[in-house]
């Protein structure tokens, strides 16, 4: 028996699909041109499925102060954070998350999957409980497998099925709720202030990750939490730098005394390399500038009202009914339908993501959207015009294979075809 026998239902649907030209799930970016635009398949393409919420990945200070630690540091620390990978940055970039979140402790993961990873599976142990949203990211999953706790799920943003449940665990035990501020798939939010309200009533300690709500949400982009005015009652704050801040990394906040034993039992933290020292300095000089980016925000949202009403007139079915965030989810029924309308996309000069099962909630199928500060208005309507062109073209072939679907049915059927090919 050969190990990978085992992903040939895998091998045999990527086959039966048959979309190697270009094949959505494997993109290659030839050239990237500026945080919305890069050349695809010798194409000029609009990128609008990036997490690049606000632009920062071709940010002139975050280039410069990257070059410069790369003169000064070289390309990598070629150590964990407790041996020989602790540089100053890596301490200033704490001091400065420490600074946009007010609050009084960071830890600097090398990604955000590692900070889930780690802060979900170290802070709760054998007898503690840890309870996740059903539509958590696959870090969250990931970390309840890999830590000894015992794992309970609740319903997706239902605070009255979080408190059921929550009410059923012994007293005393230490609880951790895991939450979010904006979910990465169909782009809605959490009521968070009713979840974290009856947690706490429950005696849980609540983590919030703001992977997909930093940057753009709340007065100083800190996040939902900071939207909702709930902050103080979040234990652990949990984000990336891979989507607002324009790089690559994770962290964690807290106020919690004890916070910095953690550095010594926390796994994905110790025994993994830390960031290099361009990247630290990239996210610093992002994180700073991104407090004051009152401008940058007000037009992203501009963006996304624009992108999200004008999907819904021409029809299509939208994640979130109205606006929640940067991300517009169009759903679709099948996964030919999906894959083909992102090669119909591309094909129109314009690349979203592909989310499908079991990425996404209820095994639906996504072209998920995410826009940018960084998009012009004109980008918008150009992403809307070939979302119409993409739509057309797709009925007209929808209709072209029913029709030779019937034609060949009736062949199937007739005895002449019998004749023809007996
Ligand atoms: C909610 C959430 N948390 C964490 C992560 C992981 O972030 P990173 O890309 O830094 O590993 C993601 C990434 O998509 C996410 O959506």
């Amino acid at each position: 028996m050969d190990l990978l026998d085992k992903f040939d239902p895998l091998i045999a649907e990527r086959d039966r699909m048959g979309y190697r030209d270009p094949d959505p799930l494997n993109i290659v970016m030839d050239e990237v041109l500026s945080a919305t635009e890069a050349m695809i398949n010798g194409r000029k393409i609009i990128l609008a499925g990036t997490n690049n919420y606000m632009g920062m990945t071709f940010d002139p200070d975050a280039i410069s102060a990257a070059k410069e630690a790369l003169d000064k540091f070289g390309t990598g620390t070629t150590g964990s954070r407790i041996l020989n990978g602790t540089y100053q940055g890596h301490k200033a970039l704490e001091r400065e998350l420490e600074d946009f979140y007010g609050m009084d402790h960071a830890m600097v993961f090398s990604t955000g999957y590692q900070a889930n990873l780690g802060m979900i599976s170290t802070l709760a142990g054998r007898g503690d409980y840890v309870i996740i949203d059903a539509d958590s990211h696959a870090s969250i999953y990931d970390a309840c497998a890999m830590g000894n706790a015992d794992i309970l799920r609740f319903r997706h943003n239902s605070v009255e099925d979080l408190e059921k449940r929550l009410k059923r665990l012994p007293e005393n035990a230490a609880k951790l709720v895991v939450l979010e501020g904006v979910y990465s798939m169909l782009g809605d939010r959490a009521p968070l202030a009713e979840l974290i309200a009856v947690s706490k009533a429950a005696g849980a300690q609540v983590l919030v990750d703001e992977a997909h709500s930093m940057g753009f949400c709340g007065e100083t982009g800190r996040g939902v939490a900071q939207e909702l005015g709930v902050e103080d009652q979040v234990d652990f704050i949990v984000g990336t730098f891979s989507k607002s801040v324009g790089t690559v990394g994770g962290f964690c906040l807290s106020n919690h005394p004890k916070f910095d034993v953690l550095r010594f039992a926390c796994r994905p933290y110790m025994f993994t390399a830390s960031l290099p020292p361009s990247v630290v300095a990239s996210a610093i000089s992002s994180i700073r500038s991104l407090k004051n980016a009152h401008n940058k925000r007000a037009h992203l949202w501009a963006n996304v009202e624009r992108l999200h009403s004008g999907l819904k007139d021409l029809g299509f079915k939208l994640g979130t009914k109205s606006v929640e965030s940067p991300i517009v989810a169009v759903c679709f029924d099948s996964q030919e339908e999906l894959f083909g309308m992102c090669q119909l996309l591309l094909a129109e000069g314009v690349y979203v993501n592909v989310a499908r099962p079991p990425a996404t909630p209820m095994g639906i199928y996504l072209l998920r959207c995410s826009l940018g500060a960084g998009h012009s208005v004109e980008q918008v309507d150009q992403i809307l015009a070939a979302f119409k062109a993409a739509q057309e073209k797709f009925s007209a072939s929808e209709t072209l294979r029913d029709a030779a679907g019937d034609k060949n049915a009736a062949d199937r059927q007739s005895p002449d075809a019998a004749v023809a090919t007996g």
